[in-house]
């Protein structure tokens, strides 16, 4: 059986850092599930047609990082038929051997619900729009903006709303180095094998 670890959590809460790190500890495959969506709102035109389209080369494009990017993402999200049409990638991703990590919203809540770990990554609306006006360059104030708008629509959309599983172990990330999350992760995961 493979093991699953799910990580979910808001915007620049610091789980993909996480994830990455726990895919280099354990040798385990990661999946950025949050590209999908990136690059499934930048494709344009129909979002149900381009997520059910949706194929490798689209998600390398270079602008996908962006604020638009997943502004985009967010929206078309909301969209059952464009969650549907992501489920099977997700799914054959989890049963790599020996394991895999995916990270986003509603892993633990929805694409694996059976993960053997489930971490729910927070950190302060300030601390992340720092961390997220860092990464692009940008204006802390429009990013803490732009943040809340994303966690409000992730949150209050009826499939698949941002929350934590019952089960899940949430890391507060507001003041914690990179390492100390890191180690913190680890150490969750290793109680769990
Ligand atoms: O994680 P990232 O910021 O790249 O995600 C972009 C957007 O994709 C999120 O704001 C959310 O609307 C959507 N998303 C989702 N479910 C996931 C991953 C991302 O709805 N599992």
């Amino acid at each position: 059986m493979p093991f699953i670890i799910a990580v979910d959590g808001p915007a620049a809460s610091g789980k993909g850092t996480i994830s990455r790190a726990l895919a280099q500890h354990f040798g385990f495959y990661h999946l950025d599930t949050g590209l999908l969506y990136r690059a499934t709102g930048a494709k344009g035109g129909d979002p149900i047609a381009s997520a059910q389209g949706l194929c490798a080369d689209d998600l390398t494009r270079p602008d996908l990082r962006s604020a638009e990017a997943g502004q985009a993402a967010s929206r078309v999200a909301a969209i059952p038929e464009v969650r549907a049409a992501l489920v099977d990638f997700q799914h054959r991703f989890a049963r790599q051997d020996p394991g895999a990590i995916l990270d986003g919203r509603d892993i633990g809540t929805v694409i694996c619900p059976d993960a053997a770990v489930k971490l729910y990554v927070i950190a302060s609306d300030q601390v992340r729009a720092e961390r997220r006006a860092a990464e692009l360059n940008a204006d802390p104030g429009e990013m803490l903006e732009q943040l809340r708008e994303r966690d409000r629509r992730d949150s209050e959309r009826a499939t698949a709303p941002l929350r934590p599983a019952d089960d899940a172990a949430v890391l507060d990330t507001s003041d914690m180095s990179i390492d100390q999350a890191v180690a913190r992760a680890i150490a969750i995961v290793e109680a769990a094998r």
